[in-house]
């Protein structure tokens, strides 16, 4: 399908979008209006992600899903600043971020987005607990209150007694909490947790699953990319991509949650 005739079809189906309309409604962390993000030119132009508008409410765990190339770290990356739309906005906590300069970009990435990788990007020459403290120290922390955080967060993930050894000294599912545990370090709006559960074993995804099911009951707003349908039925809801553009929305859980159950009863 061209996207000329998607354009078409958008426009008319979004009549009510309030595009740029200034601040985002009370509540909601995260708001998309519009997003478009196209890559190369001619021939080979490409919708990686096509006009999505999104609202993602303060508190809420929210699975983006979709087959792989459907655009889920496209979206992802353009949520939390980490690249730029080519139409559309991104509003984190109120405020636009996707014209921001450089350097403001850089530290409101710093300070209110909490990213979480497929392959967990550690820093392979640092401890675990240097790898959590780093992010603190770059926002400002002193020495000593990034050091308490940073065994407070390792504590919270389990892994206290790795506090000292390298990423090379820890299992897969290891990496990864510590990952979150650094991703946590600001006290982030959100956290983006891209194909988080990729690279490990099921004992292991259960592991982060059931993290995740902790920081949603401690109202932390999470957003996270899977191709796997389990993995996204642990999330209050689930939007589907195919081509950029969302084809399904479907809430799974009221706010009591049932994330947990979902989890409970995945069994392999
Ligand atoms: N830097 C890039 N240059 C060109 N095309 C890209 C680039 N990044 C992603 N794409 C394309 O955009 C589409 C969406 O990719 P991506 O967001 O990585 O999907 P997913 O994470 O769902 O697998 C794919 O067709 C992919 O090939
Ligand atoms: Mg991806």
């Amino acid at each position: 399908m061209t996207r000329d005739g998607r354009r078409l079809r958008g426009r008319s189906r979004r009549t009510g979008t309030p595009r740029g309309s200034g601040a985002q409604p009370a509540g909601t962390a995260l708001r998309a209006v519009g997003l478009t993000r196209s890559y190369g030119r001619g021939e080979s132009l490409l919708w990686a992600v096509d006009r999505v508008d999104l609202d993602v409410p303060a508190g809420q765990t929210l699975a983006v899903t979709g087959p792989s190339g459907c655009g889920k770290s496209t979206l992802l990356q353009l949520l939390g600043g980490l690249d730029r739309p080519t139409e559309g906005e991104v509003w984190l906590g109120g405020r636009r971020i996707d014209h921001l300069g450089e350097r403001a970009l850089a530290g409101l990435r710093c300070r209110s987005v909490g990213f979480v990788f497929q392959s967990f990007h550690l820093m392979d020459e640092l401890t675990a607990a240097e790898n959590v403290e780093l992010p603190a120290l770059l926002a400002g922390s002193s020495p000593r209150a990034a050091r308490r955080r940073a065994a407070g967060l390792l504590d919270r993930v389990g892994l206290a007694d790795r506090a000292r050894h390298l990423p090379s000294e820890l299992s897969g599912g290891q990496r990864q909490r510590v990952a979150i545990a650094r991703a946590l370090v600001n006290e982030p709006l959100v956290v983006l947790a891209d194909e988080p559960t990729g690279n490990l074993d099921s004992a292991a995804t259960r592991d982060i699953l059931h993290l995740f099911d902790e920081l949603r009951a401690a109202g932390q707003t999470l957003v996270m990319a899977t191709h796997d349908e389990r993995v996204a039925a642990t999330a209050d809801r689930v939007v589907s991509l195919r081509d950029g553009v969302p084809v399904d929305d479907t809430r799974l859980a009221d706010d009591a949650g049932a994330g947990l159950g979902a989890l409970l009863s995945w069994e392999d």
